[in-house]
C-alpha cells in the first residue's frame, strides 16, 4: 500500500508517518523541513497534484490543519485556508486521482452541550475553528464522496515545542510558577497522537481493501479533564507548587469552545476491532510527554 501524508511535519503528521514507517510512505512538510520529507505548500493546487502525481499513493492522509488560537485570532484568512482550502484541493486532487482519501477534523464541529457524539449526531460548532473544520468536512465529502472523516479531540505527544500541544504548553505554564488561570469548565479527552495514528493506519487499511467508503468516524480516549485539572495533575506528578494556578471559570479563548464534546467511539471499535478495552491512560503516559517542558523539583 503506498500511502501520502500531506502535513507530516506536524505533531499528528509525525505519529502517523512512524504508523506507517514498515510500509510505502510519503510525507511532506512545509516551513519544518526534514529527512525523508518532500516540501509541498498545499495552499497551492499546482503543488498538491504535483505531490500525487509524484507519489502515486492509494491512500492521503490529509493531517494539514491550523489549530493553534493565536494564528486563528490574529489571521483568520490563513486558518480558513489552511483548514478549509487546503482540504477542499486535497479532496479534489484525490478524487481526479482516484485514490482514496482519509481527512482529520476534529471533535470542536460540536456544540458540548449533549454528549457524547455519535459520527451522525447534528454538528453545531461554537467557535471559529469548529466552523472552519465542519465547513472542511462539508467540502471535502461534496468534492470526495468517497473520502472518510476521521474526528480526534485534544491530542498530546511527543512535540518539538512546548506550544505544540495544549499539554505542554499547560506544562510549561505549571513549572514556571507564575500566577496561570487554567479553563475549569471545558472537558478534554487527552488521547495520546500514537493511537491516532494507529487508528488512522487502521482505517487507511480498511479504505483501500474496500471496506470503508465515504463515512465519519470518531475516535478519542475515554478519561475527560479540564485544563486546569490536567495543570494541577502535572504539579502533583512533578513535585511541583500549585498554589499559582487558578481555576478558570470559562475558557479563556472567550467562551468559543465546547463545554464537553466527548465523542462515542462505539462504531469504530467495532469496525477495527482494534485496541482492547484497556487502551493507553493519561495518567500513564502524560509524564514521558510532558517532563522535558517541566522543570522538576523533585528529589
Ligand atoms: N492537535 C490536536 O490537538 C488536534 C485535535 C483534533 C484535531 N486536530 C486536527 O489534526 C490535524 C493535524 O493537527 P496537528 O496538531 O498535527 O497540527 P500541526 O502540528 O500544527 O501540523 C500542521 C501541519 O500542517 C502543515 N502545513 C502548514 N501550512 C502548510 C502549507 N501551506 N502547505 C502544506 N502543509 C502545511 C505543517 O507543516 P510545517 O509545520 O512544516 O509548515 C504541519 O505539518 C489538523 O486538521 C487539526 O485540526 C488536531
Amino acid at each position: 500500500m503506498r500511502v501520502l501524508i500531506f502535513g507530516a511535519s506536524g505533531l499528528l503528521g509525525r505519529a502517523v508517518m512512524r504508523a506507517f514507517a514498515d510500509g510505502h510512505v510519503t510525507g511532506t512538510g512545509f516551513r519544518r523541513q526534514r529527512s525523508g520529507l518532500i516540501r509541498v505548500d498545499a495552499t497551492s493546487r499546482d503543488a498538491v497534484w504535483h505531490a500525487l502525481d509524484q507519489a502515486r499513493p492509494d491512500v492521503v492522509v490529509n493531517c494539514v490543519g491550523e489549530r493553534h488560537g493565536r494564528v486563528r485570532a490574529e489571521e483568520p484568512a490563513r486558518a480558513h485556508e489552511l483548514n478549509v482550502s487546503v482540504a477542499r484541493l486535497i479532496a479534489e486532487a484525490t478524487c481526479a486521482y482516484g485514490v482514496r482519501l482519509l481527512h482529520i477534523s476534529s471533535d470542536y464541529v460540536f456544540d458540548g452541550i449533549a454528549p457524547p457524539y455519535r459520527p451522525d449526531s447534528w454538528c453545531r460548532p461554537q467557535g471559529f475553528y469548529g466552523r472552519l473544520k465542519l465547513l472542511a468536512e462539508d467540502m471535502v465529502r461534496a468534492v470526495h464522496p468517497e473520502a472518510v472523516i476521521l474526528r480526534l479531540p485534544m491530542l498530546y505527544g511527543p512535540v518539538e515545542y512546548a506550544a505544540e500541544s495544549d499539554i505542554t504548553e499547560i506544562a510549561q505554564e505549571v513549572s514556571c510558577g507564575r500566577p496561570v488561570e487554567l479553563d475549569d469548565a471545558c472537558i478534554r479527552y487527552p488521547t495520546h497522537v500514537d493511537d491516532a495514528a494507529q487508528v488512522c493506519r487502521r482505517l487507511a487499511t480498511a479504505q483501500v481493501q474496500g471496506r470503508l467508503v465515504g463515512t465519519v468516524h470518531h475516535w478519542s480516549a475515554q478519561h475527560g479533564f479540564t485544563n486546569y485539572q490536567i495543570g494541577l495533575r502535572i504539579a502533583r506528578h512533578f513535585c511541583l507548587p500549585a498554589g499559582h494556578i487558578k481555576a478558570g471559570v470559562r475558557d479563556l479563548a472567550g467562551g468559543d469552545q465546547p463545554v464537553d464534546p466527548r465523542l462515542d467511539c462505539t462504531d469504530l471499535r467495532a469496525v477495527l476491532g482494534w485496541p482492547p478495552e484497556n487502551d493507553r491512560t493519561f495518567a500513564n503516559n502524560f509524564p514521558h510527554v510532558v517532563a522535558p517542558w517541566v522543570r522538576s523539583i523533585c528529589p
